[in-house]
């Protein structure tokens, strides 16, 4: 090692490492763009299915193109029943994320394009890598449905081809078609979580798609990265903080008192956001309305709360709600389980993991970065019966 010591870059922050033209954040301003649209046009008017194809293809759909995109995604939603045997036999007490996983690793070898298109030239079989795309999206809430349906000792309900991707995944969770407002805040959900720059977990499937594995591949490191409670898994968490606060009155004590043990409060700051995330905004509209409507203004009013005292004590370090801290509130309103959050977020997220992949890879380069050796350089091998 020469003298001189070349800077070193922990946690990569504010480090950028590959160009895309997928979405935008301006941190310190609190905006989202997905390809020059704002977060707030698209969750009032748009749709996953259309978000998903401006960020695969690159430009909003017309009408037909939506339509044959829409198509083929339902007609993609059922799994294998090999894959279905599997996720039979998982523990029903493994985190619904342990699941996904296993579920997206297992549809790999039952994809029929996948053997064709393997080797050196992945990357440039953008057609059949866009079939396979469509299978992975289709089929996550499937496998997650199907899970919490046999936890939940209920009949597995097959999809529907004429829902959308948000109602279909209510439907097949529930047995019920969900109504309007249900279907609406579902898909709203899922456009707000569906691309943010190179998070943690987007990095994850690029790293494995820049050596050329494939995209089951790239997609199972993503869910792996999104499980963290430093990641996807702070919604989760931030409920359940909520839950055990109980009322507003408890709130400023409850996060004083964590503040002053040097604890983090989850659903608060953000590596990018040094201002109010704008998706947290959107949700935090949404969460009022159905608080009225469920009867839930305790758990709202308690989240307001926690949320004023945050920004009083930590507003000033710009530490401000994220979008776990309001999509927790919304999923538990419509009366989905805790433990199903963080897959939520993966099957809306898997949207943005495909389309960085597929854009990485129209000009790959490995992704290996250093590490820069602290450790001793020269030591001397010590047989195992001199060692003490
Ligand atoms: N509660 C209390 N203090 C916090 C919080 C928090 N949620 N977040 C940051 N801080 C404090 C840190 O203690 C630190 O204080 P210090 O300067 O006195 O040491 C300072 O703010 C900076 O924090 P860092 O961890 O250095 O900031 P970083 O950018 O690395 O962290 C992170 C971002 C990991 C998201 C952090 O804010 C956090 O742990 N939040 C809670 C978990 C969470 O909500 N994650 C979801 C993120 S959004 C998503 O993935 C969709």
């Amino acid at each position: 090692m020469g003298s001189e010591v070349p800077p070193v870059y922990i946690g990569l922050k504010g480090i950028y490492v590959a160009k895309t033209s997928l979405s935008y954040i301006d941190g310190e301003r609190g905006k989202l763009i997905y390809r020059g649209y704002s977060i707030e046009d698209l969750a009032e008017h748009s749709t996953f299915e259309e978000i998903t194809y401006l960020l695969w293809f690159g430009k909003l759909p017309n009408k037909r193109e939506l339509s044959e995109f829409k198509e083929n995604l339902a007609s993609e939603r059922e799994i294998p029943d090999e894959v279905i045997s599997i996720i039979s036999k998982l523990p029903r007490n493994a985190h619904p994320m342990d699941i996904l996983k296993t579920g997206v690793a297992s549809l790999g070898p039952f994809d029929p394009d996948l053997p064709s298109i393997w080797g050196q030239h992945i990357h440039e079989k953008r057609a059949e890598n866009l079939k396979i795309a469509m299978r992975i999206l289709s089929k996550m809430p499937t496998i997650m449905a199907y899970f919490y349906r046999m936890k939940e000792n209920k009949d597995i309900v097959h999809p529907r081809k004429d829902l959308n991707h948000a109602a279909n995944f209510l439907y097949m969770m529930w047995g019920r078609e969900p109504n309007d407002l249900e279907a609406k805040l579902m898909d709203v959900a899922l456009i707000l979580h569906a691309d943010h720059g190179f998070n943690a977990s987007t990095f994850a499937c690029l790293v494995t798609a820049s050596t050329l594995s494939d995209l089951y591949s790239a997609i199972v490191s993503g869910i792996s990265a999104l499980k963290g409670p430093l990641h996807g898994g702070a919604n989760e968490q931030a409920l359940r903080m909520l839950m055990e606060i109980g009322s507003p009155d408890n709130a400023r004590e409850y996060v004083k008192g964590k503040l002053e043990r040097k604890e983090r409060i989850m659903g608060f700051g953000h590596r990018v956001y040094k201002a109010y995330d704008p998706r947290a905004r959107i949700l935090k509209k949404y969460a009022e309305m159905l608080a009225k409507e469920t009867k839930q203004e305790k758990l709202f009013n308690t989240a307001l709360e926690v949320e004023k005292v945050m920004i009083e004590l930590l507003g000033r370090k710009g530490i401000f709600p994220n979008v776990d801290f309001y999509s927790g509130q919304v999923y538990h309103m419509l009366g989905i389980p805790t433990e199903i959050f963080t897959p939520i977020f993966a099957i809306s997220r898997a949207s943005g993991w495909i389309g960085h992949v597929l854009e990485y890879w129209e000009q790959n380069v490995l992704i290996r970065p250093r590490a820069l050796y602290i450790g001793p350089m020269e030591a001397k091998y010590i047989p195992i019966e001199n060692r003490i």
